[in-house]
């Protein structure tokens, strides 16, 4: 099949890279310098296996700024567009609309429109009415939401748990069976529900996970107080099947391009269509919570004030093994911790530039790319994401690099037993 992909962030490109397996796939963005480096070859992303598949099915990948190289002549488009969150909370669908009239204006023969990108409810109905009102060929839309997870998106997307399109009233499932017929034999689930439905199993989905991370913070607030080890009792409910194991990590909370969006835009659509969603409420208050009740801690710690005391802040981005760093957990702990009065040493392997960006101003917040410079003389460390090698990190190297070795771990990553020759504060244990 001829497709195109329009919008090449991580879930487009990643989409883009994997049907040209099978396919042939034009990519377009609006950002020329993407672009031009895709077309170099160069992926673009840090995702591990991203580099090498681009550069097996190079022969089947177009990419272009421009749409009228993409759109023309194809049968299918994906949208994955971001639909970043905006002042009330609400996705902003302006790169979104844009796409729609795009392919209003370059789609010259009936097509199937596919959308990735994570719109409210009821959004996937009316960009069907928008393209059959200002297009010039029949449009179907169907609503086939991404749970891609950073650092797992080529693997996930070769494997997913379940694939969810929602289709209109009476629209043939002809287009999906050829555009996936790859995935027959492997008992994936093709899940085909209602439009809304699928707009709102991504929204369910994603925020269930981040409700699960929020309780289990609330537990690990409790679990303190009381004596009790939040991994231990993680690790025992998870073993039942109905509660499962994965995002019961206790730690700063959760971040990045997803959830810290999700959650709030499947708030305001509640509160909007008054059903409004308590536990969701919760789940983002826990969240905000989560690190300021950590640099509460580490203040507590050095009698109530911070004042002339250097910390380090280990892992900028929102989670190990990337350098995104949007909503990024560490930039309230920082916040926080300059209010205290702190020196601030940051730092991230890779993440520092983008860090920056929207960093605040200050002159007790410096940078460091150097992960044993920016522990040395440091009155505490602090783990704010679980970068690999910080895990590898040992109480030796703590002890190492500082005089007196305090460490606060902020996502649980070193056992106990390991860290009992140095002074090592961590969540709810
Ligand atoms: C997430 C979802 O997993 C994915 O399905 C969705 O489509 C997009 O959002 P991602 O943003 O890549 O993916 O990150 P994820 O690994 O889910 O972690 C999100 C945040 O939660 C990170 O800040 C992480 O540190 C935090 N987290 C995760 C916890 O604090 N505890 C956990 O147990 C798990």
């Amino acid at each position: 099949m001829d497709i195109v992909v329009i919008g090449l962030g991580y879930v487009g490109l990643i989409d883009a890279v994997i049907l040209a397996g099978y396919h042939q796939v034009a990519g377009y963005d609006n950002n020329r310098d993407k672009i031009q480096s895709l077309q170099k070859g160069e992926p673009v992303l840090n995702e591990p296996g991203l580099s090498t598949l681009m550069a097996k099915n190079a022969g089947h990948l177009f990419f272009s700024f421009n749409p009228s190289d993409c759109i023309p002549g194809k049968a299918v488009a994906l949208i994955a567009v971001d639909t970043p969150e905006s002042q009330n909370g609400s996705a902003d669908l302006t790169h979104f609309y844009d796409s729609l009239d795009n392919i209003a204006k370059y789609g010259d023969r009936d097509m199937t429109v596919i959308i990735r990108s994570t719109v409210p409810v009821g959004t996937n109905r009316l960009a069907q009415q928008y393209l059959n009102n200002h297009g010039h060929c029949h449009f179907t839309v169907i609503s086939h939401p991404e749970f891609l997870s950073q650092g797992q998106a080529v693997s996930g997307i070769q494997k997913p748990y379940r694939l969810v399109f929602g289709i209109p009233e009476g629209a043939s499932k002809n287009v999906i069976n050829k555009l996936y017929a790859f995935y027959r034999g492997k008992k994936i689930p093709f899940i085909y529900t209602r439009p809304e439905s699928a707009e709102l199993i991504k929204y369910a989905s994603n925020n269930f996970l981040a409700l699960k991370i929020s309780y289990i913070n609330e537990i690990a607030r409790l679990a303190e107080k009381i004596g009790a080890d939040v991994t231990e009792v993680a690790a025992a409910m998870g073993l039942d099947p109905r509660i499962g194991p994965s995002f019961l990590n206790a730690g700063l909370g959760y971040g990045g391009s997803c959830f810290p969006k999700d959650t709030k835009a499947l708030n305001w659509l509640a509160d909007k269509k008054h059903a409004p969603s308590e536990t969701l409420k919760a789940t983002i208050k826990v969240n905000q919570e989560q690190p300021l009740l950590f640099a509460e801690k580490i203040a507590t710690h050095f009698g109530g004030t911070l004042s002339g005391k250097k910390i380090a802040i280990l892992g900028l981005a929102f989670k190990g093994e990337t350098t995104d760093v949007r909503n990024s957990q560490a930039y309230p702990l920082i916040e926080r911790l300059l209010e205290l009065k702190a020196e601030v040493v940051a730092y991230d392997r890779s993440a520092i530039g983008q860090f920056r960006k929207k960093a605040p101003q200050n002159s007790r917040l410096a940078y460091s790319d150097e992960l044993f410079a920016a522990m040395k003389g440091a009155d505490a460390v602090v783990i704010a994401n679980d970068a690999r090698e910080l895990r590898n990190l040992k109480a030796a190297d703590f002890v190492a690099a500082m005089e007196k070795p305090v460490v606060f771990d902020g996502r649980n990553i070193y056992k106990l037993k390991d860290m009992i020759s140095i002074e090592y504060n961590s969540i709810g244990r």
